[in-house]
């Protein structure tokens, strides 16, 4: 970790970076190691990622840990990433408390192991109060249902009277999807040189800036997520205005 922690005005620090953390099987296969192998590899990645979000004034981070499309891998696959989450937000729960995160579980119970849903209560539950940093563990998430789920219970609302359909508002709506306290994404990266966002948070990013980083997630660490955030606080964000 050879360089220092970028000089920023905090104005130009993002508050809220979502991250898919993608080619965790290609490092795997240039090792002539089983795709699993690459998963554990990426725990190290994201706390390394998280403690250099820290340091540098980040106040969210969103983490693609498993989408609503996973469910289409090879079972073996499927089952190792079910066991993987439960484990990894059982082991780092108490280091997570110490650092000041705030975790919570943004996502569906469908077809999710009772066991992760229950890892993701109790650390919910533990970080409540903490200030430092909220980590959204974004586990069995997909963009397109978390809007069509906020519809389905807007429209029920309408239909028993709860509210007006003429009061439906952007910010109205944003109070039905899957966590209304999350913030608008600011800066949006995806490791692996892949250059799409695969259902992450659309709702939220719609002004985001996206950092494409030419590195497989493995690889990546804090000094990965300075260079994005340089980068970002380079760019013009001007919201549609001119
Ligand atoms: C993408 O790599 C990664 C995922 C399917 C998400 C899971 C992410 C991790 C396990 C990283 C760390 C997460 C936690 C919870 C500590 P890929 O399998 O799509 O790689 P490929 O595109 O090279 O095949």
């Amino acid at each position: 970790m050879s360089m220092k922690i970028p000089n920023i005005a905090p104005e130009k620090i993002p508050a809220h970076v979502a991250i898919v953390m993608d080619g965790n099987g290609r490092w795997a296969k240039a090792r002539g190691l089983p795709r699993t192998a690459g998963h554990e590899a990426g725990e190290a990645a994201l706390f390394d990622v998280i403690e250099g979000a820290i340091a540098i004034g980040v106040k969210e981070i969103s983490a693609y840990a498993f989408s609503t499309e996973n469910w289409r891998r090879s079972p073996d696959e499927v089952k190792f990433l079910m066991g993987f989450n439960r484990d990894v937000i059982r082991r780092r729960r108490d280091q997570m408390h110490a650092m000041g995160v705030h975790v919570r579980w943004v996502g569906r119970p469908k077809r999710l192991w009772s066991s992760v849903i229950n890892e993701l209560e109790q650390a919910e539950e533990l970080t409540a109060k903490n200030k430092v940093l909220t980590l959204n563990m974004c586990v069995n998430y997909g963009g397109r249902s978390e809007i069509v789920d906020a519809a389905t219970a807007l429209a029920r609302d309408v239909k028993r009277g709860k509210l007006s359909a003429d009061k439906i508002s952007e910010k109205v709506f944003s109070r039905y999807l899957d966590q209304p306290q999350m913030r608008d994404v600011d800066l949006f990266l995806r490791s692996s040189g892949e250059m799409r966002t695969s259902n992450f948070l659309p709702w939220q990013s719609v002004y985001a800036e996206f950092v494409f980083m030419d590195v497989l997630w493995p690889d990546v660490d804090r000094t990965t997520l300075w260079k994005a955030i340089e980068e970002y606080s380079k760019r013009d964000r001007r919201f549609g205005k001119a």
